[in-house]
């Protein structure tokens, strides 16, 4: 059966507004389309095709795993789950873990499971969530509303209660909103859908002190900072501040959809049997994906491969910058990149997106005015400048 983009309007929910050419193979930062264009992919399948495409180690994970067993639910515990798991707490502040399927559904768990423990612990007063504006942290209901993006959570009804926000950067206003009543703050350690924003390092010192004082749960959502995208295997082992949950997902399976909620054995504990779980979550196929990108990930090579490539990448659009004056600023970390467009250009992100996809190279945007870069880690060096070169053919298009 022959589909086309056309036939998506036909078939699917309009939720989604996906690009007119439709990618039907990938390899390594290559990707060719339907009509057998070849693109450069520096979107990465949203910051989550961490090797590339059709990595070796993943599809040899994947096959062997296949061939074994594919599904048991949670009834039956698995080895690749617990192996994952093992290597996950070793690598980490982390004693448990819980393994879901996306980004959102591992939230929802660091949610849920911090007002089970300020519950337990602390009686029913100590409910208070405290997130951060532009925050993003899925879609499910809670998540969503969690997220400081009302345009994501408004027009769906009565939403969950005690959530609020304070702007990201802003210690102060935090340190007003946060009192015994404190039950959990959830941060990205570096807001990737938000605009890629940074943290002050101070900040994020200060956020974890406060959350001592009150006895409140810090949440790291390092969805997409997570598993070697900042430069570490995850974001908080550069910024000197533990948390008490990280969700972790995009990455950890390469293009496999697995999530995972890590913890210490002292919180993990209010989760007990009954109280949460997913049929699909710890599943056999995901967690044998997830431990092989994980031997490759969590290596040297790989981690300091991601600053070396931050170099050039900045470089490079650095000189697009002095060519043609597109950016007013050039920032994030390791692969999470962010340009945002001079005012001339405000909220015309999407244009660049979209004249980049006819140049032959994919990107992403963060926002209406920043254009985002996540790559795989291991991005060749000529897919990189091939990939920019396409891109500045775009901004002279563009821009005239
Ligand atoms: C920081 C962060 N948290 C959560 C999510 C949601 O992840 P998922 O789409 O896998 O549910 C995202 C997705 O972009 C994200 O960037």
């Amino acid at each position: 059966m022959k589909v086309t983009r056309a036939t998506f309007n036909d078939v699917m929910v309009p939720n989604y507004n996906p690009a007119k050419m439709i990618p039907v193979k990938g390899e390594g930062s290559r990707v060719w389309d339907q009509e057998g264009k070849e693109y450069v992919d520096f979107a990465g399948g949203i910051a989550v095709n961490c090797l590339g495409h059709c990595h070796p180690a993943m599809v040899n994970a994947l096959t062997e795993q296949g061939n074994k067993l594919w599904h048991l639910s949670n009834v039956f515990t698995n080895e690749p789950a617990i192996r994952l798991a093992k290597k996950l707490t070793d690598a980490t502040f982390a004693e448990r873990v819980y393994f879901a399927n996306s980004g959102a559904e591992a939230n929802e768990a660091a949610l849920k499971l911090a007002r089970r423990w300020a519950l337990d612990k602390f009686g029913a007063e100590k409910d208070q969530i405290i997130a951060f504006t532009k925050g993003f942290h899925g879609r499910t209901f809670f998540t969503v509303t969690v997220g400081g993006q009302p345009a994501y959570s408004d027009g769906f009804g009565p939403k969950p209660g005690a959530i609020e926000h304070v702007d990201y950067n802003d210690l102060a206003a935090l340190e007003a909103q946060m009192s015994e009543r404190t039950c959990a703050v959830m941060m990205e350690p570096l807001q990737g859908e938000g605009g890629v924003i940074s943290p002050d390092a101070d900040f994020v010192k200060g956020v974890r002190e406060l959350c001592d004082k009150y006895n409140a749960l810090l949440i790291f959502d390092e969805v997409q900072t997570g598993f070697g995208r900042t430069g570490s295997l995850y974001a908080y082992q550069q910024l000197g501040v533990t948390p008490d949950i990280l969700a972790t997902a995009k990455a950890l399976g390469g293009g496999f959809p697995i999530g995972a909620m890590l913890t210490t054995a002292a919180i993990a504990e209010h989760l007990k049997p009954g109280t949460h779980g997913s049929t699909y979550g710890g599943n056999p196929l995901a967690c044998a994906v997830a431990e092989a990108v994980f031997d490759v990930v969590n290596t040297d090579e790989v981690l300091q491969g991601v600053k070396a490539r931050e170099e050039l990448f900045k470089t490079k659009l650095a000189e697009i910058n002095e060519r043609h004056g597109i950016f007013k600023d050039i920032r994030g970390q390791g692969l999470l990149i962010g340009a945002e467009l001079s005012e001339a250009y405000e909220g015309k992100a999407r244009d660049f997106l979209n004249a980049a996809a006819d140049e032959g190279v994919m990107v992403l945007v963060a926002g209406l005015s920043v254009v985002r870069f996540t790559p795989s880690l291991i991005i060749p060096e000529e897919d990189v400048l091939e990939g920019l070169a396409r891109f500045e053919k775009a901004v002279a298009k563009l821009v005239g």
